[in-house]
């Protein structure tokens, strides 16, 4: 009996649950991580809408008092895990990691909220609560002052860990003296598919300049050996804080002080989004806080200007450009990193690779924004890679093998949630 990739995919979410809390995939990642987990509830929906809140509610509720919401919570047996509590060191009750990861949340509550809402209005205000908090802290400890744009102080904060945009900023990070560690994630993907070894030891490196420093937040965001300004974070906290208002005014109609903080965050974040606009490159790029200057290279976080909201009358065009010129060169889109670039990498993690997640978010944007063709290519390369490849972490854009991590929790998802819309299409 043959199954079809929609009861694979339903499959997937099961055997990676854990009760209360999703893996992204068994043996690499036995933690449950930030936006991993947000993107995990979208898919649960599609199984039990009771247990896609609790996904996100169990996300929440590691929140910080300082109102981060960390990018890695150590639940049950997460032994296989490197770099774990013992190296994060940031003494909270559950333990976590000491940096954030992409702020998706806003974003997936209010499409749960749309689909399934809540019964208990009690459980949403606390919800609502936690995520103007969040978004709060990203502006107080991460919101770079001269482009007003998110920055980052790991790579790991924002989800695309080994970009080649972090090059520049990465090589001023000194080693530090570090006690002998052992990689854990070598023992399920091969090396060439992962960070280098150099990578992790900046990586570490970073971890320990925030443990001497008791993760003091506000200090990092201006100090971390490792700061740069990330079109990524920018986009994902602006869409989410759109979203935000929505919820807000949906559930908290009379929450002036709320509403009017969320609209100060979007109205700033916009103007970010704008100055990260980079006429050498004809795109959205990173910015070097340091330096002060913007990284000169296209990646796929340049294209999430659709989905933040944001159009630009002449830039949107030349971005387009952008993106039919590297459509021509691979076989499925969106390729993480320019492939006309010298650093590109088809098979290393983020310097090349397709991931669905960012597909999806690239794809709504068009589609939103009435680039229905382009939003079409990119779904249709995503169901595609699925149906060579299977429920791979990412993809190489160019042959569609799948790479990294199997049967991964949010491609699953995604599958399920964007790239067929929730329905069944037969068996394979
Ligand atoms: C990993 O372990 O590779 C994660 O991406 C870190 O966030």
């Amino acid at each position: 009996m043959t199954h079809s990739l929609y009861q694979d995919a339903i499959d997937i979410l099961k055997t990676n649950d854990r009760g209360t809390y999703s893996l992204p995939t068994q043996g690499l990642y036995p933690v449950q991580f930030n936006w991993d987990s947000a993107f995990a509830a979208l898919g649960y929906r599609f199984i039990n809408p009771v247990r896609a809140w609790q996904e996100v509610q169990q996300l929440a509720s590691s929140q910080w008092p300082d109102g981060m919401i960390p990018h890695i919570m150590f639940r049950g047996h997460h032994d296989g895990y490197f770099p774990g509590p013992s190296i994060w060191k940031t003494g909270q009750f559950t333990p976590t990691s000491g940096i954030t990861q992409p702020p998706v949340l806003a974003s997936v509550i209010r499409r749960l909220d749309d689909t399934h809402p809540l019964d208990d209005s009690i459980e949403m205000h606390d919800m609502l609560r936690r995520l103007v908090r969040w978004h709060e802290w990203f502006i107080v400890a991460r919101q770079e002052p001269q482009t007003e744009a998110i920055a980052i102080i790991h790579p790991w904060e924002s989800g695309r860990d080994n970009m080649s945009d972090w090059d520049s900023g990465m090589a001023r990070v000194e080693i530090a003296d570090l006690p002998p560690y052992t990689r854990r994630d070598l023992d399920h993907v091969d090396a060439s598919q992962r960070p280098t070894k150099e990578q992790y030891d900046r990586y570490l490196t970073i971890i320990k300049y925030g443990r001497d420093h008791q993760w003091r937040q506000d200090h990092l965001g201006q100090h971390s050996p490792f700061r740069m300004v990330d079109p990524g974070m920018t986009a994902f906290l602006l869409r989410s804080s759109r979203d935000l208002l929505a919820l807000l005014q949906k559930h908290q109609p009379d929450n002036q002080a709320a509403l009017s903080t969320v609209q100060q965050h979007i109205e700033s974040l916009d103007r970010g989004w704008k100055n990260l606009w980079n006429d050498k490159v004809n795109a959205y790029t990173c910015y070097d806080p340091v330096e002060q200057k913007h990284i000169n290279s296209v990646s796929s976080a340049s294209f999430l200007s659709c989905f933040a909201g944001v159009y630009e009358e002449g830039r949107h065009e030349k971005l387009m450009g952008e993106f039919d010129r590297i459509s021509n060169k691979v076989k499925f889109m969106v390729p993480s990193f320019d492939p006309d670039h010298a650093d590109f990498d088809a098979k290393r993690y983020w310097r090349g690779p397709v991931w669905h997640v960012i597909n999806d978010s690239i794809g709504r944007g068009f589609a939103e924004h009435g680039e229905t063709e382009r939003a079409e290519r990119i779904r249709a390369d995503s169901e595609a890679l699925i149906t060579q490849s299977k429920f791979f972490e990412y993809f190489d854009p160019i042959t569609g093998e799948g790479l990294g991590g199997k049967d991964f929790t949010w491609t699953a998802s995604v599958y399920l949630d964007w790239v067929m819309q929730g329905a069944d299409h037969g068996t394979d």
